[in-house]
């Protein structure tokens, strides 16, 4: 769907005519006056927010400036939201959008293949605190999801790789067909498209059987738990996409160690990760990972789901205790 006909499409799903376009300095430079030029030819009045590019700016002191800036013009209640941008953008217009006026649309236009996949999808919205990551949110779900991929084209190697690892997470977590697939990176250049479909038809489901996330949505965190902590071990020098790619690893390392998957499913994940060009060496212990995974706030007491592969495209949720994932964790070999 080209970005040039968001415009003609909203104007026929929302009583809302004016809205606020939020970008980053370096989407704006590429497609900000397309998206702004498609409202306003549809007949929206149009307003523009650009924020710098990169995690600093899902911070309090931006997301109330962008409040602070709503206000002025003013945006009213009818009115919404568009985020032109990746995972940073989507999530910080996002919890505006649900907080402003106590909650106005929202409309995504992800420029990221890992928001294309996964953050535009679903309504998670936040912002970080100075103690750690998205620990201020809402669900607010997007009136809209506007996916134009080629927008995609554009996207730094290094960004493109990010998100492939959440497209491999999906496919290890219930998509053998999608996995086969992957193998032809000449095939994956070639199917984006495709691609994007199936991964966002697979969260789709389960955005909707567990909105809030309390259960089957969880299993969206294939690789995540030691992903996270690998962020947090590195201050975020690590990006996302490369650290659950070492997540991924780890935790089917762990599941074969336990008995839970064979060494195939291990092999097999780790030569996907490899094509695509993941480092997978885990420069911290299993102790500092535990450490990490322990302080991070969102944890639910004192048992976490951990999302296992028992086989690729057959991942499940296994509850372990601290105590049992401490000695998952420090038992742990991560070399490769
Ligand atoms: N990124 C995982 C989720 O949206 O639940």
């Amino acid at each position: 769907m080209r970005l040039e006909e968001l415009g003609k499409t909203l104007m026929s799903m929302t009583k809302g005519r004016s809205t606020v376009v939020v970008t980053d300095k370096n989407v704006e430079k590429l497609y900000l006056s397309r998206c702004v030029n498609s409202l306003k030819e549809a007949g929206f009045q149009v307003d523009q927010f650009v924020v710098e590019p990169g995690e600093e700016s899902k911070s309090g002191r931006t997301y109330l400036e962008l409040l602070n800036f709503l206000a002025s013009i003013p945006l009213t209640r009818t009115d919404f939201l568009v985020a032109l941008g990746g995972g940073v953008v989507g999530d910080l217009t996002g919890f505006a959008a649900a907080t402003y006026l106590r909650g106005i649309e929202v409309v995504q236009v992800p420029t990221t293949l890992l928001a294309s996949v996964d953050s535009s999808i679903g309504g998670k919205t936040g912002i970080n605190l100075e103690v750690g990551k998205n620990l201020a949110g809402a669900f607010h779900q997007p009136l809209l999801v506007w996916q134009d991929s080629s927008l995609l084209k554009t996207l730094p190697e290094d960004i493109f790789k990010d998100g492939m690892a959440e497209v491999i997470k999906y496919a290890v977590l219930q998509d053998r067909m999608l996995f086969s697939k992957l193998k032809d990176v000449k095939w994956t250049i070639n199917h984006m498209d495709e691609i994007i479909k199936t991964c966002v038809s697979i969260k789709r489901a389960y955005v909707e059987e567990d909105e809030f996330d309390h259960g089957k949505r969880q299993l969206l965190n294939f690789g995540h738990t030691i992903g996270h902590a690998i962020e947090k071990a590195t201050d975020y020098e690590a990006s996302h996409g490369s650290a659950v790619a070492k997540g991924m690893l780890a935790i089917a390392k762990i599941a074969k160690d336990q008995g839970w998957c064979n060494q195939k499913t291990v092999d097999e994940i780790r030569e996907i990760l490899h094509l695509y060009g993941f480092d997978l060496h885990i420069l911290q212990t299993g102790k500092e990972l535990y450490e990490m995974i322990l302080s991070d706030k969102k944890r639910k007491g004192a048992v976490l789901d951990l999302v296992v592969p028992y086989e690729v495209g057959d991942c499940r949720l296994k509850a372990v205790t601290i105590e049992e994932l401490k000695g998952l964790l420090w038992d742990s070999e991560f070399e490769i």
